[in-house]
């Protein structure tokens, strides 16, 4: 394993102070253990600090000495100040020179970790109190808690039947299993039963303890983990925040979890049409002055939830819409399923809790390194009410949580505190060569974010995650489908997704060097074959949203009737126009419901799904009924046609 390295920067515009300073904690050094690998190094002016700190991601903690002035007037409090805007995760402590220090007030707002007094020259005590805040940030209480339970090595007379792996161990049928899955992620599958394990479904050790580091981390007044994925994250707060027939605006886009959470919710949805960039088939953000026209339309709407980054890495400006919501008393969910790592670097930040945002949800398994099916719960609403989000969080989880993801939440946060910037700065550096090296080919080619930008949202202050890389492939001769195949078949390339005429790649924590250098000799060879480019596939345009009929919820309960797509000649089935879908209709890609539980059925939609079907063969249309053998839609007939919409 690479030794752990800690550097401790000090700044102070004192040169003999400085080299004083060195010399005393290189004493220091050589009488003391130093399991975190501190070491010490000085600048001399706020500008060189802060191009230290930017250049290097294992400082983890900054001295900076009160009297620092510097020609820019960059004093200690704007020092400061700055390191803890630009990484919050920083450990900041201020070398006091005077007895009665006037700043010390000043300083107490920034979130100061602790003061030094600078005559005192105690290099031996500072270096503890150094060593100590970086052993708490670097804890895991119940990664550690864990470890320490299984090498106990009690006896289990309690779930899982595995019972640590011991049924599995020896098997002569599934013992390749207990080789494949490893004995300590079977001997850590534990339950309930285990008291110093803590329960999810009540956290009051560990767990509580752990969630409440994640809070900090991520800038957050209560943090929760969740282990059913940020799927089950935004049902949990849907069913917390809305009451049968409140009113809730979201984004058509949303992912397929938000719309179950109407259903289960019982709420009223007013749904907001994204932006859509119809040249690459990419959904982009609600543009703003339609989600602003919204809050005025529906001023008693309880909720407004927007998905930011999306799938490709599109980001609101969440700020002004936030706080607009807020004048009308809206809460706010944003879906940062994909935005997980955001908080860990300056150029991914604001995060939505930053914007103001009420709840965030974040799947921390998809760039941070978190187990699939790992998520957080991010809350700052005011107005939280714990037990009834409890009460709630119960209902969707398993009373035998996988204690593995958990420990995996608990990892994830650590390593986003003690080296996520280090990490994601490496990330963006990777992402950006390789869009480099990829449009160098001249004929595959990453998308800019203006040429991402769906032109209606062009003056909305959008931004691009650097970390998703969206490939134009249109003259590469390949089709997305060919393309998937053939970095798959001959260069062991798995991709995130595709649209009709790009595919998208996610850079992560995990992303590499030579996954980029492999990549990019695959995309480089496969430039070279000069196929000759397809003619572009023109795929059916999506359906505006017809009208609600009914809450969402009142369909989907109902059992329905099964009524076929096609009529018998293959055409759209005209039994069908005009009645109330029970189901949610969602053709992946692109993942946009055509049809969601309550609304009306039109001639254009059914038109639409037969048109989409047969432009690609193996698009999966997740909603349509198939036990009767027949593509059916679950329907509920319309008793009194054309009755007012709501
Ligand atoms: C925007 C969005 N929200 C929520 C989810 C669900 O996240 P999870 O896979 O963690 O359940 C996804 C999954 O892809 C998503 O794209």
């Amino acid at each position: 394993m690479t030794p752990i390295l800690s550097r401790i920067l000090l700044v102070s515009s004192d040169p003999a102070w400085r080299q004083q300073t060195l010399a005393g904690f290189s004493q220091v050094l050589m009488r003391y253990d130093n399991p975190f690998g501190l070491t010490f190094s000085s600048e001399a002016s706020a500008q060189q600090a802060l191009h230290a700190i930017e250049q290097d991601g294992d400082i983890q903690a900054v001295l900076v000495d009160d009297s620092l002035s510097s020609s820019q007037g960059k004093n200690a409090a704007t020092l400061l100040q700055t390191l803890a805007n630009y990484r919050p995760e920083l450990s900041l402590y201020v070398l006091l020179e005077q007895e009665d220090s006037p700043h010390v007030a000043h300083f107490a707002e920034l979130g100061i970790s602790g003061y030094f007094y600078r005559a005192e020259q105690d290099y031996a005590g500072w270096f503890r109190i150094l060593q100590a805040e970086i052993a708490d940030k670097a804890a895991t209480p119940f990664f550690d808690q864990l470890k320490r339970y299984v090498a106990l090595a009690k006896d289990a007379w309690h779930t899982p039947g595995h019972s640590g792996g011991d049924s599995l161990r020896s098997s002569p049928w599934v013992g390749d299993f207990f080789d494949f899955a490893g004995e300590q992620v079977l001997r850590a599958d534990l339950s309930v039963s285990v008291p110093m394990l803590d329960s999810l479904l009540h956290p009051e050790g560990v767990i509580a303890e752990a969630q409440a580091r994640a809070a900090r981390a991520f800038g957050a007044k209560q943090t929760y983990f969740a282990t059913n994925g940020t799927s089950t994250s935004n049902k949990v707060i849907f069913q917390t925040l809305l009451s049968p027939g409140d009113i809730l605006l979201l984004d058509r886009n949303c992912h397929k979890s938000v719309h179950h959470g109407v259903i289960l919710s019982g709420a009223m949805p007013v749904y907001l049409d994204s932006s859509v960039n119809r040249r690459y088939g990419v959904f982009g953000p609600v543009p703003k002055h339609r989600i602003l026209q919204a809050m005025t339309d529906y001023p008693q709407a309880k909720v407004l939830i927007l998905t930011s980054c999306t799938y490709d890495g599109l980001r609101y400006d969440l700020k002004p819409i936030i706080a607009a919501a807020h004048e009308k008393g809206i809460k706010v969910l944003v879906d940062e399923a994909w935005y997980g790592h955001a908080r860990f670097h300056p150029a991914l930040r604001p995060t939505a809790l930053e914007c103001g945002a009420d709840y965030a949800t974040q799947s921390t398994h998809k760039v941070l390194s978190a187990f699939s099916q790992a998520s957080m719960i991010h809350v700052n609403d005011p107005d939280f009410d714990p037990h009834v989000f409890r009460e709630n969080f119960n209902m969707h989880a398993s009373t035998s949580p996988q204690y593995s993801l958990i420990a995996s939440l608990d990892v994830a946060r650590k390593q986003a505190v003690m080296e996520g910037y280090k990490l994601l700065h490496r990330t963006l550096h990777l992402a950006a060569e390789l869009r480099e090296q990829i449009n160098a080919t001249g004929v595959f080619r990453v998308l800019s974010l203006e040429e991402l930008l769906p032109e209606e949202v062009s003056a909305d202050g959008i931004l691009l995650d650097p970390c998703k890389l969206t490939l134009d492939i249109s003259d590469s001769g390949f089709s997305a489908d060919e393309l998937q195949e053939v970095l798959f078949e001959r260069f062991n390339i798995q991709i995130e997704k595709s649209t009709f005429n790009t595919v998208t790649l996610l850079l992560t924590l995990g992303t590499t060097r030579s996954k980029v250098s492999r990549l990019h000799d695959a995309i480089v060879r496969l430039a070279k074959e000069k196929r000759l480019p397809r003619p572009p596939l023109r795929l059916p345009e999506i359906p505006h949203f017809s009208r609600l009929l009914c809450l969402p919820r009142d369909a989907f309960y109902q059992r329905g009737e099964r009524v076929p797509l096609c009529d018998e000649n293959g055409a759209p089935n005209p039994a069908l126009v005009g009645q109330i879908a029970c189901d949610q209709i969602v053709p992946y890609p692109p993942g946009i419901p055509v049809l969601v539980p309550g609304q009306e059925i039109t001639a254009d939609i059914i038109a639409y799904l037969i048109r989409l079907k047969k432009a690609q063969k193996h698009i999966e249309v997740h909603g349509l009924d198939q036990t009767i053998g027949e593509e059916c839609l679950r329907i509920l007939r319309q008793k009194a046609p054309n009755q007012a919409a709501i």
